[in-house]
């Protein structure tokens, strides 16, 4: 059995609400892998945690392993098709998730030197959801800590007119470098924080340019 998630996400249900509307940018937590024994759930809490002591965002999580997301997808792509892309019922909610988003966090393994197929799958069931909105990157794995899956998600995410953070966390050798749920780098806090501080303005300039103006996608 893999790791299971903290039960912190319920936490990002009590948001308030300011004028109909959330004071607070929304932050969908995303974790990619699916695998059976997964590491992925722990280092997900360990960002959860992160995520609440800088008090700045309301957190939906989406644990792949808990979609249903087919490989086959329709005929056309869902970057013209709205909200009547013929989705999967059981993909609704995490398409809603997506839509309400200001921001990401993708929480990702490296397989065979890039991210697992069930993120390239979720990325491929939608479009507009990601466009226009900031995405950073919390990966691990061996000696490369998973840059080589965040160097592919970039430029993946760039073709959905996405805005990837420079910073990022990353872990290598995870299997040596966490301890109970944590890192055992002292550093690793401080630069999570650096990283939410980045997220956040991201998250609440592009969310006020959306507002203002709608964003000229193109094909
Ligand atoms: C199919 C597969 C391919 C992998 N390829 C890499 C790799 O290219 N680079 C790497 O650092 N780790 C690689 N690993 C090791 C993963 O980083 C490690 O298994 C990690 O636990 C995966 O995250 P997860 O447990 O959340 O699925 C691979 C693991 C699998 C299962």
């Amino acid at each position: 059995m893999g790791a299971s998630l903290h039960p912190v996400w319920l936490l990002g249900r009590k948001r308030r609400i300011v004028d109909g509307m959330s004071d607070k940018s929304r932050l969908v937590v995303i974790v990619g892998s699916v695998r059976e024994g997964r590491f992925g759930p722990v280092v997900a809490s360990w960002v959860a945690d992160q995520i609440r002591a800088h008090g700045g965002f309301d957190v939906d999580l989406v644990d792949l392993a808990g979609v249903d997301i087919p490989l086959t997808l329709p005929a056309a792509s869902p970057k013209f098709a709205g909200d009547d892309y013929p989705r999967p019922e059981g993909m609704k909610d995490l398409t809603r998730k997506l839509s309400e988003a200001d921001a990401f966090i993708i929480v990702t393994p490296e397989y065979n030197h890039s991210y697992p197929a069930s993120l390239k799958a979720l990325i491929d069931w939608h479009f507009t959801q990601w466009t226009a909105k900031p995405v950073a990157f919390v990966s691990y794995g061996g000696a490369a800590g998973g840059r080589h899956a965040v160097l592919h998600l970039e430029n993946v995410l760039t073709e959905l007119h996405a805005v990837t953070i420079r910073d990022g966390l990353t872990f290598p050798n995870y299997f040596t470098a966490w301890k109970d749920g944590t890192p055992l780098d002292a550093a690793a806090a401080g630069y999570a924080k650096t990283l939410l501080e980045q997220l956040s303005w991201w998250a609440q300039a592009l969310r006020a340019a959306r507002t203002a103006v709608p964003y000229p996608g193109g094909a």
